[in-house]
């Protein structure tokens, strides 16, 4: 008698850590799920379904793409490149019209996650500069660049997830 009230009292306490666990997995994207319970995987399932339209792919909108590059730029770009584009002039190269980011898409992709130095001509004008790592994620990477591919006079184009991902793997 006295064990089953027990085995109910423990049936109830755990309930919520199994709650718990779930949610802090849904979370991290739901990578693993420590309880194997059918009801902790109920509980995954519809959280991981809420953080999977998040991820870019190519049928993406391009005008959502576009908010959230934008969003990137004037947190993370701005303070250098300028609201407008046009950087500063002998210390901050410009991103307007800019010949240099579309002879060089790739090398401008990696030096955005690791950090870009040395020599460079941009629109006739030589730089020298630093311009450090921005600390960005493969998404917030590709979604800034595609949103300077498409702004400040620039042609147009897309970078996917998948090329930013690639450059990274390749190491600084
Ligand atoms: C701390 C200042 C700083 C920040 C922040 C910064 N940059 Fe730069 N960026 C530079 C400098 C300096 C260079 C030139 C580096 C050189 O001379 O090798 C450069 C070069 C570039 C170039 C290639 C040259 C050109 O003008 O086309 C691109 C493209 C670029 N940055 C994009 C970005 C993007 C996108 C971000 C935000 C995710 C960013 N930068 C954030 C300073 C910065």
């Amino acid at each position: 008698m006295k064990s089953g009230v027990m085995r109910r009292m423990v049936l109830v306490l755990a309930m919520p850590v199994v709650v718990g666990l779930a949610g802090g997995c849904g979370d991290r994207g739901g990578a693993s799920s420590p309880a194997s319970g059918g009801a902790a995987v109920a509980v995954v399932t519809p959280a991981m379904a809420v953080v999977k339209p998040g991820a870019a792919g190519p049928a993406e909108d391009l005008e959502a793409v576009l908010a959230r590059g934008k969003a990137v730029y004037n947190r993370t770009c701005v303070a250098c490149h300028q609201p407008d584009g046009k950087g500063i002039a002998k210390v901050f190269p410009p991103l307007e019209k800019s010949d240099y980011l579309i002879a060089h898409l790739d090398e401008v992709i990696h030096g955005v996650i690791y950090g870009q130095q040395g020599p460079m001509t941009v629109n006739g004008v030589e730089y020298n500069l630093v311009m450090p790592p921005q600390l960005l994620n493969d998404r917030d990477t590709a979604d800034v660049v595609t949103y300077v591919l498409n702004s400040f006079g620039n042609p147009g184009g897309r970078i996917d997830v998948e090329r930013t991902a690639k450059l990274r793997a390749k190491g600084s």
